[in-house]
């Protein structure tokens, strides 16, 4: 095995860990930007295969980064399900909702959810053929918890208080939401390995925002049900799992969740999870997206400090959140120097 992000998420200690970042294809790209303003909207280009295509490869042609991550985006699967999506320039998206009892058994099942999502499936095959042979090809999805709290709210909220609601109001519903979730997931995910995805994420975004038992029942147990039918589908799969906000929660969740790499926000040190989370397997992070912006020594002396911490085992680099529009591409070059050691701390 030669490609260096699947000998870290194997278990390898690397002299220089892998490097790829969330959101590499985004605006801050001068490149994503022409593309999307080719596609038309944003949701136009992650249904077309050939562009979506393009704007995963540019950050590789750009960076050379170790991993590539699928263009898509975690709302298509609620689209493929049944509901209304839509995105609103400057705002974020907008979904129909589903939170009573009849409106989410209305939603479609993990085998009607294909049509929709073909166009993505076809996005992983030609990335399968283009990507250079030492990159490896992510695909993902959103967790269970964090997609559903689009779908009862309608779009994108600050505490995810419609979702506390559901909860509290209408367990039942609430519960009945997140296993079709994860029944959707796992076979969206499927296809997205049968077409050539090397490694799957879950991301759950709003983890961070459940507390006592429901942190276990709806972001521990969805990912460990779907991390579970993911490696007994497609064997020595590899998954990480991003619990974003979990804080010390993340202690001992590669064996809880069965994920083979946790990925770390920036609310955690380095200092703290090397020697509380590494141990129990790969981790990925974690340096504050805030650097992309400001750039400067102090983005090579926190990013040698995070490298230097995660150096005693298995460490993929990346940021603590997705890369804002706002970010400089000069400093994302200065990132990956720092890690690879070409500028002195
Ligand atoms: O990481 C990548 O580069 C892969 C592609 C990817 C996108 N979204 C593209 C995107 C991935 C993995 C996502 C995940 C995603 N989408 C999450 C979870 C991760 C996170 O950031 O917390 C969430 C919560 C979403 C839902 C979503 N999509 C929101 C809330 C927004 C609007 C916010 C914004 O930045 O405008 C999006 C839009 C979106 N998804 C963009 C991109 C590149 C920006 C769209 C544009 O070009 O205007």
């Amino acid at each position: 095995m030669t490609k260096t992000l699947l000998r870290a998420l194997a278990g390898e200690t690397l002299p220089t860990p892998p490097i790829w970042m969330m959101r590499q294809a985004g605006r801050y790209l001068p490149e994503y930007r022409a593309t999307r303003a080719e596609a038309g909207d944003f949701l136009s280009l992650c249904y077309n295969p050939d562009l979506a295509a393009e704007v995963t490869l540019q950050p590789i042609r750009r960076y050379g980064f170790d991993a590539a991550i699928l263009f898509a985006d975690i709302l298509l699967l609620p689209q493929a399900m049944g509901l209304d999506l839509w995105f609103v320039t400057g705002e974020g998206p907008r979904l129909s909702t589903a939170t009573r009892p009849a409106e989410v058994s209305a939603l479609k099942g993990p085998d009607d959810i294909h049509d929709t999502l073909g166009p993505v499936y076809e996005t992983v095959a030609i990335l399968s053929r283009e990507l250079p042979r030492e990159t490896t090809l992510i695909g993902f999805a959103g967790a269970p918890w964090t997609v559903a709290t689009y779908m009862i709210a309608g779009r994108g909220t600050p505490d995810q208080a419609p979702a506390h609601q559901l909860i509290a109001e209408d367990r039942a519903t609430f519960e009945d939401l997140i296993d079709r979730l994860t029944e959707g997931t796992i076979a969206y995910l499927s296809r997205q390995v049968e077409a050539g995805a090397e490694c799957v994420k879950i991301f759950d975004s709003w983890a961070g925002s459940l507390t006592g038992d429901d942190f276990d029942r709806y972001a521990v147990e969805p990912a460990r049900r779907i991390t579970e039918a993911m490696k007994a589908r497609h064997p020595g799969l590899p998954v990480i799992a991003f619990p974003r906000g979990a804080g010390e929660r993340y202690e001992g969740l590669h064996a809880r969740i069965g994920a083979d790499c946790i990925a770390l926000d920036d609310g955690v040190s380095a200092h703290w999870a090397a020697a509380h989370v590494q141990p129990g397997g790969c981790v990925q992070g974690n340096l504050a997206s805030s650097h992309m912006v400001t750039g400067g020594e102090t983005l090579v002396h926190e990013t040698r400090a995070i490298v230097d911490a995660f150096s005693g085992g298995p460490h993929i680099f990346n940021l603590g959140h997705g890369i804002t529009p706002d970010a400089d591409p000069e400093n994302v070059q200065l990132m990956i120097d720092a890690v690879r050691g070409k500028v002195a701390a």
